[in-house]
């Protein structure tokens, strides 16, 4: 298969954008992403190494077990980190490495690792942007109902607090979620990914639960004068034509991916949930005073997870209301995923629109570009970065306050249903002998920072 081009002007001279005084540059990845030592130091089973051993979940029967071996690699990874100038770092918390059974006893040696990348991080001159939940939950806790059972939110907000008391000293912002409409979506909806369920709309108490655990772990983090973010994957949603039909099932889509998880966090309600034949009270999930514990605590930034624009037409299986329609006449990534950077600056306008002055500073914190073969000089990647980055200086010249920019990732890593298949590193590792290797987008990146600091400190 070869890599689509992504034209582009030229993006192999670095320049400069033009975003506001301290933006910050940095890179993210998850913990069972690149982590790997699934078994050691006492870290508990989640309900990820549970599906990886499941015939067929994953392609090829690929596994984080090992990934990126960046538990005993990190010191290096750190290095690359430090190579490219970031401002920041984020990273995912394995929660089983914290509480192996997602409740009680706190295993010391996993605080310990966590412990030491933050130093290191800090010795390096980066600042950590810890993820406190990016999908993998404790097994112990799916065993009694995962996100489907109210308890795993208390649960979440007591793991959420351990940190806070560990890390809180040197970390002055946290995410709580990663994506809850991704995990809700592939993980209980569909079954794609863990835990493997799939139960369509019924997964929605799932989405509630992680909401409400988001809540009342941010309530905990303010409460001890930490900065709090969520990560939502947003996208923006276009009608396939301007017809009725078309236009009801956009609005639907548009209700389930972006306004059932933003809404409830800025605005303190849901949105009306009729147009998905979902209940108001989310079967029974939503309790009176709930949405007091998700909205009360309020954001103190709002992460952006941008890939691509979704098109959505009119179904043609009646029981869904929407169908998902691919976007064509315009390049599309390794993944299948079209690549349109104007979406991103449409989406943070429609944010702003929409939300207004419960809006909170905007930061990227996922956006890149996965390649299956390797080109010189890594093309695709640097274009897709470029133009991204173009689209999002255009939000920010219209008055959106976009504070950061997180590119996806670091290091090729362990892709989820993928496994090891798409590759959205800046640096290119050899799974067999885990040999990291910058990639040319690494050096554009790099060369972008440095011109954005050498203004920055004029
Ligand atoms: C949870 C408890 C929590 C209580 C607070 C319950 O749903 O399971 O852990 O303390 O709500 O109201
Ligand atoms: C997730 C990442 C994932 C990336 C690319 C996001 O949905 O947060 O974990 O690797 O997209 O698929």
């Amino acid at each position: 298969m070869s890599l689509p081009h992504i034209h582009a002007r030229e993006a192999d001279v670095p320049d400069r954008y033009d975003l506001p005084p301290g933006f910050r540059w940095g890179a993210a990845t998850a913990a069972y992403q690149i982590e790997g030592a699934v078994a050691e130091d006492g870290r508990g089973p989640s309900v990820w190494d549970a599906f990886v051993a499941r015939p067929g979940a994953v392609r090829d029967g690929h596994t984080g077990a090992v990934a990126c071996d960046h538990y005993h690699r990190y010191p290096e990874d750190i290095e690359l980190m430090r190579g490219l100038g970031l401002d920041g770092y984020r990273f995912s918390i394995a929660w089983p490495r914290i509480q192996p059974t997602g409740a009680g006893a706190v295993n010391p040696a996993g605080l310990a690792f966590y412990d030491r990348l933050v130093d290191a991080l800090l010795d390096a001159g980066i600042t950590p942007l810890p993820t406190l939940f990016h999908w993998d939950l404790p097994q112990a806790l799916e065993d009694t109902g995962g996100w489907l059972d109210r308890d795993t939110a208390y649960r979440f907000a007591e793991y959420a607090t351990v940190m806070a008391d560990r890390l809180g000293d040197r970390i002055p912002t946290w995410i709580t979620l990663n994506e809850p409409f991704v995990h809700t979506v592939f993980g209980y909806a569909l079954g794609t990914h863990a835990p493997g369920r799939a139960l369509m709309f019924e997964a929605l108490p799932a989405a509630h639960h992680q909401l409400l655990g988001h809540g009342l772990a941010a309530a905990a983090l303010h409460e001890r004068g930490l900065g709090v973010m969520l990560s939502n994957n947003l996208t923006p949603v276009e009608p396939a034509s301007a017809s009725d039909a078309d236009l009801a099932a956009a609005h639907a889509y548009d209700t389930l991916h972006n306004r059932l998880f933003t809404d409830p966090v800025l605005l303190g309600r849901y949105p009306d949930l009729s147009v998905l034949g979902v209940p108001d009270d989310i079967y029974g999930a939503v309790r009176p005073g709930d949405l007091e514990l998700i909205h009360t605590p309020g954001l103190d930034g709002l992460g952006v997870n941008y890939y691509n624009p979704t098109r959505i037409a009119a179904p043609t299986d009646p029981g869904l209301p929407f169908d998902l329609v691919d976007i064509p006449d315009v390049p599309h990534t390794a993944f299948g995923w079209p690549v349109v950077p104007d979406g991103l600056t449409r989406l943070l306008l429609d944010l702003r629109d929409t939300y207004g002055q419960a809006l909170p500073p905007l930061t990227i914190t996922e956006n890149g570009c996965s390649v299956t073969e390797e080109t010189d000089p890594d093309q695709p990647r640097i274009d897709y970065l470029a133009t991204h980055l173009d689209a999002l200086a255009q939000a920010a010249a219209e008055g959106v306050d976009v504070r950061g920019y997180y590119t996806w990732s670091l290091l090729d890593n362990f892709e989820w249903a993928e496994g090891y298949h798409q590759r959205f590193g800046l640096v290119h590792v050899d799974f067999a002998t885990q040999k990291r290797t910058p990639r040319a987008s690494y050096t554009w990146y790099r060369d972008l920072i440095s011109a954005h600091r050498s203004v920055r400190e004029r």
